[in-house]
């Protein structure tokens, strides 16, 4: 390879770095791990001390599983996903109730989950029960202590009665839970002497976990007692205070430059998301970059030239015509003075 050869290299290499680093904006502080295994853990979550915004978004990477797991803080809760728009998704144990052939229960496990912060979500998640001679508790705390507790019954006389496909307190009941649960215990008792649906139904379930993870059906009723775990959803948020407080210590504040901040909608805290025009994510210095409109017709309404702005766009038309340049706007229309031009051309050629 002659030095010519060598130099084009490099420098198509370094454009390609340019390009790449333009097309995708970081999620992470530099010298950070980005990822846990397939998850992705953006800003301000992160595995090592500096890398995340407070230890309330320490995620501990396991490493010496294959491929590598992450736990909330240092609990046992794995992570499926973290999304910047204030949601993630656990896996949360199901609790079970066995019986044996003569109705006599055999070790019930519970489930519960302890989270120091971030309420489960109350629009993603619900409590189930499932069996046909089961009684689901669900008592809980929520963010500011306060205790509560509920649950579903769900009977059955035999698997005929039960709607495949529909939760509906027959083989299967399902409540919504309260907004700001931090903290619960699901625990599954019988109410009937279960040897009667003891070859159909053997165990009761109860569980909390998000609604569209799980979809009954009659064979639930059977093989959910392979299923430990599912996915449960959790709303996390910056801090506890509202928008208005966070702001009037700058040093404390999470929302980057170019980002509007919103209020937590379930529990304390507050959340950051880019401003229009701008995309990214708004936890990081320069983490919200400007949008260029003008480089995909769906996000721009120029009819014919386009000009990228910061956090916007203008449209113009061009030589020989004037408007705005919007498609919804005045468009863009030739000028009289052209026309005239034009008129004046041709009569021109036509005396001659
Ligand atoms: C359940 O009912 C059966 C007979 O119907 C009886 O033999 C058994 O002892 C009962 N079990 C309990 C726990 O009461
Ligand atoms: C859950 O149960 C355990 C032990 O039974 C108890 O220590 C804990 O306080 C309970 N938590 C809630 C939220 O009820
Ligand atoms: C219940 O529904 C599931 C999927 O919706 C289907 O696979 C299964 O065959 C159905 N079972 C019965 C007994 O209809
Ligand atoms: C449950 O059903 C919904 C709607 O039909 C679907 O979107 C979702 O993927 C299903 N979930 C599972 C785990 O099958
Ligand atoms: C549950 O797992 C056991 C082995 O652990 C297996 O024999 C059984 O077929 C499984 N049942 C279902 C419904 O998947
Ligand atoms: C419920 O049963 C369906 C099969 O009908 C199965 O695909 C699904 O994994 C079961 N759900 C759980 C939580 O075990
Ligand atoms: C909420 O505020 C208290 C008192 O300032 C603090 O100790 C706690 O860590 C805060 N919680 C979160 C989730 O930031
Ligand atoms: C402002 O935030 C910083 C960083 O979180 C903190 O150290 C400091 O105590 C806060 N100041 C006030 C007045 O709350
Ligand atoms: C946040 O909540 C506070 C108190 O409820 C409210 O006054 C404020 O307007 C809210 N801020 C935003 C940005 O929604
Ligand atoms: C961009 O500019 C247009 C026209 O001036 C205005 O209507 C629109 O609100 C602006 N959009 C943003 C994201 O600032």
């Amino acid at each position: 390879m002659d030095r010519k050869e060598n130099l084009v290299l490099i420098a198509a290499a370094l454009l390609w770095m340019m390009v790449s680093a333009e097309t995708s904006p970081a999620t992470h502080l530099p010298g950070c791990q980005d990822k846990c295994g397939d998850v992705s853990i953006p800003y301000p979550f992160g595995t090592s001390k500096g890398c995340y915004f407070n230890e309330y978004f320490h995620i501990t990477c396991d490493t010496k599983i294959t491929p590598p797991i992450p736990f909330l803080w240092s609990s046992n809760l794995k992570v499926l996903s973290i999304s910047l728009d204030g949601h993630m998704r656990i896996l949360t144990y199901v609790g079970a109730d066995c019986y044996s052939k003569s109705g006599a229960s055999e070790s019930p496990t519970g489930s519960y989950a302890v989270l120091p912060a971030f309420p489960f979500s109350n629009t993603r998640n619900k409590f189930f029960g499932i069996g046909c001679d089961t009684i689901a508790f669900l008592s809980g705390v929520d963010i500011r202590g306060q205790t509560y507790s509920t649950g579903c019954l769900s009977l059955c006389s035999d698997i005929g009665s039960v709607t495949n496909g529909s939760c509906n307190g027959i083989g299967c009941c399902q409540i919504p839970i309260p907004e700001n649960l931090l903290n619960y215990n699901a625990s599954v008792g019988s109410v009937r002497n279960h040897t009667d649906i003891w070859e159909s139904n053997p165990c009761g379930f109860a569980f909390l976990a998000e609604e569209e993870s799980f979809n009954f059906t009659i064979a639930n009723l059977t093989n959910i007692k392979n299923t430990t775990l599912l996915p449960s959803s959790i709303d996390w948020a910056i801090g506890n205070q509202t928008c208005e407080e966070a702001k009037k210590n700058v040093t404390g504040y999470a929302c980057k430059a170019y980002s509007d901040c919103y209020n937590s909608s379930n529990g304390l805290g507050y959340l950051c998301s880019c401003s229009a025009g701008y995309i990214g994510n708004p936890y990081l210095p320069d983490g919200c970059q400007d949008v260029d409109e003008c480089k995909d017709s769906n996000l721009n309404k120029c009819l014919k030239k386009c000009h990228n702005t910061n956090g916007n766009y203008t449209c113009s038309c061009p030589k020989g015509y004037h408007g705005d340049g919007r498609k919804d706007g005045q468009g863009c229309s030739a000028d009289q003075l052209l026309l005239v031009m034009i008129v004046v051309g041709k009569h021109l050629i036509f005396r001659v």
